[in-house]
């Protein structure tokens, strides 16, 4: 039985939409989705120079173009159009990891430092359409570092800091990347994270980046090389705190943001400058229903989507004040996260299911010894969140008295595409809610049918909207055949879903051969090919498993080279090779060996077994018909590890 909750009276009284409103903007943008952009194209963004036309191209070739000839600077829309009116308002309110330091950074800061870095990253010759590798820990250089690439037209990547180098150098190179912006030290809880040192490991064979700025932000030591590292404040300080900003065409690179691809090889997300703003900035607005009196916190790190659109990106254009964070929610206590709402009065609240499940397990207490009066909205990204975390969230941290927003996204799409609360009157655990204005979904059978109420299918995308990425980076054949072949005329996200009777959406997960752990999309084959460069594994498959806190755990079944022995030993070796290789939130949960693997006569992995013989499902082990050796499965079902 699906229960519902009432959307609690003292939001619907203040929110930008109610049901009516939500109705007539989703016919808009339906029945005149030019003109409807071109209306939000006014309302949320400022143009240096008008556009020549709304949308052109489509998806049968992926060549789209957004308000193709306007120009305008991200930068400018983040910090500067905002200084006549509320240049002393609070852009980021950063708390530090140790929670004894918090700085203010108003809007006219933001502009000096944005205009600081800009004016050093132009003297170290970084030009409009170079790439600028960003890896940073969650400070606000890190916002800089981005607004600062903006601003002069050069296009950054983002890397997590949780990636490894060998991670690192493949996105770098994939890049071409001109510079790198990195830390001394990052620091997570009570780890310190060693980001310059990685970055060394990482242009060990690299000769495409000429400089390396370096935030100087615990203090340790670190090695340097003369003609190419720079401190930042060395650098940065000394510059002009003016910077005009590089216009650029609506259609100019903002960004490539990496993400898994189900073939190894990490795909570049390009998103593209005008309409990436404008969706994340509408969707900003919207789905948080953001007030100028919000205080808002988006607990996502930068080095994924969430932290670009969502703590940097739509709230700045916004002119909103977010709480930036760079501890963990369990560090130094699970009271943490409360901690920091009550400090800063948080009203707007964004996290993942996975940080939720890992503090509800701690118990109530810490919770309850908060107040959190100042919450009005609660929301969550990432993956699916099961009914009762959700009602946890609802009861516990939002004692009944706050909307709740389950957002479903990707990188890919830029921007939020379903959510809960737009204009309705109830709440649904476990429902990701309904589509935004713009966005046309439907669910579908490996056909391409409709599927009927109710029932799972494929989740596609009908229609360009202006958030979804412009192309792979350096490769737009690989972004054809991803998103756009196998429903000619539709963008594939690559997650099954149903619509139920209310026309609420319900997503059941990731299709094939990529894991969401702990809310981090990775690529099977990425972890595979990392397993098999260990020196003591001859092949290697990974499948996920249902996992308490992570939502999904990562199994990987492994054949080891004729001369090895399996061994507890061994099991630790390979963990630590994927953390060193790939990251530390890649290391298998469960390595069970294997003498063989199931694989088809023609030699390909049936994984779709392994899937079965992890969660115990093995009555029905489907069509097994071109199963090479039987006696492989009974094998790996009598070793499972439970
Ligand atoms: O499977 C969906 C899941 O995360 C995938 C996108 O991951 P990524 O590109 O890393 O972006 C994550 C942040 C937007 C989706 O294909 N996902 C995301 N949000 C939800 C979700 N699954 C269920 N419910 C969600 N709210």
């Amino acid at each position: 039985m699906t229960s519902h909750y009432p959307v609690p009276q003292s939001f619907l009284s203040n929110a930008f939409l109610d049901k009516q409103r939500y109705e007539t903007l989703y016919q808009q943008a339906t029945l005149s989705p030019e003109t409807f952009w071109a209306e939000q194209a006014e309302q949320f963004i400022d143009w240096q120079t008008p556009w020549e036309s709304v949308l052109q191209g489509d998806f049968s070739d992926g060549r789209i173009k957004w308000f193709s000839g306007a120009t305008l600077n991200v930068s400018y829309n983040c910090i500067d159009r905002h200084l006549p009116q509320h240049a002393n308002r609070t852009a980021f309110i950063w708390e530090n990891n140790e929670g004894d330091t918090c700085k203010t950074i108003s809007y006219q800061d933001l502009h000096d430092h944005v205009c600081r870095l800009a004016n050093a990253l132009t003297s170290l010759g970084v030009a409009k359409g170079d790439r600028v590798c960003i890896y940073m820990p969650m400070i606000p250089e890190a916002a800089f570092a981005m607004l600062a690439c903006a601003r002069i037209g050069a296009v950054h990547s983002v890397i997590f800091g949780g990636f490894s180098p060998a991670a690192i150098a493949s996105r770098i190179d994939d890049a071409n990347a001109k510079c790198v912006i990195t830390a001394d030290y990052g620091l997570r809880g009570s780890k310190t994270i060693p980001l310059k040192h990685n970055v060394d490991k990482a242009l060990a064979d690299n000769d495409c980046v000429e400089s390396v700025l370096v935030v100087k932000h615990v203090g340790q030591d670190i090695q340097w090389q003369q003609q190419r590292d720079h401190w930042y404040h060395e650098l940065v300080d000394a510059q002009a705190s003016d910077c005009e900003p590089t216009w650029v065409e609506a259609n100019h690179p903002l960004f490539i943001l990496y993400t898994s691809g189900s073939t190894g090889t990490p795909k570049g997300i390009s998103h593209r400058t005008g309409g990436y703003l404008l969706y994340a900035t509408m969707t900003h607005h919207y789905v948080f229903d953001y007030h100028p009196d919000d205080i808002y916190w988006c607990g996502a790190d930068v080095g994924w989507i969430t932290g670009h659109s969502y703590l940097v990106y739509g709230p700045l254009a916004n002119c909103a004040t977010s709480v930036m964070f760079e501890g963990t929610p369990t560090y130094p206590t699970p009271a943490r996260y409360w901690q920091v709402i009550d400090k800063h009065k948080v009203t707007i609240f964004y996290t993942a299911p996975t940080a939720l499940r890992a503090l509800r397990r701690e118990g109530d207490d810490y919770v309850t010894q908060s107040d959190r009066s100042s919450l009005r909205l609660l929301g969550s990204v990432g993956e699916p969140i099961n009914p009762d975390t959700w009602e946890w969230y609802q009861r516990v941290v939002g004692g009944n008295r706050c909307a709740i927003v389950d957002t479903w996204w990707q990188t890919e799409t830029g921007g939020i595409i379903l959510s809960p609360l737009l204009g309705q009157l109830e709440m649904t655990p476990g429902s990701v809610g309904k589509p935004l204005f713009g966005v046309a979904i439907d669910v579908v059978t490996p056909e391409g049918k409709p599927v009927a109420t109710n029932e799972t299918g494929l989740l596609v995308l009908k229609n360009p909207w202006p958030g979804l990425a412009q192309t792979v980076h350096g490769n737009h054949q690989r972004f054809i055949e991803t998103y756009l072949t196998s429903f000619p005329g539709c963008y594939e996200t690559g997650d099954e879903a149903l619509c139920d009777e209310a026309g609420n959406y319900w997503i059941i997960g990731r299709v094939a051969d990529e894991l969401n752990v702990a809310g981090h999309r990775i690529g099977t084959a990425e972890v595979e090919n990392s397993l098999v460069q260990h020196p003591g594994v001859a092949e290697a498959a990974v499948v996920g498993f249902p996992h308490e806190i992570k939502g999904q755990g990562i199994y990987a079944f492994i054949t080891l080279q004729a001369n090895q022995q399996g061994s507890e030993t061994l099991k630790q070796s390979i963990k630590q090779h994927i953390a060193d290789h790939l990251s530390p939130i890649a290391k298998p949960d469960v390595i069970q060996w294997a003498n063989a693997l199931p694989k088809t006569r023609s030699g390909k992995i049936m994984r779709r077994i392994l899937r079965k013989i992890v969660t115990g499902n093995t009555d029905d082990l489907g069509d097994i018909s071109t199963l090479a050796d039987e006696s492989v499965v009974a094998q790996l079902k009598a070793d499972i590890i439970k």
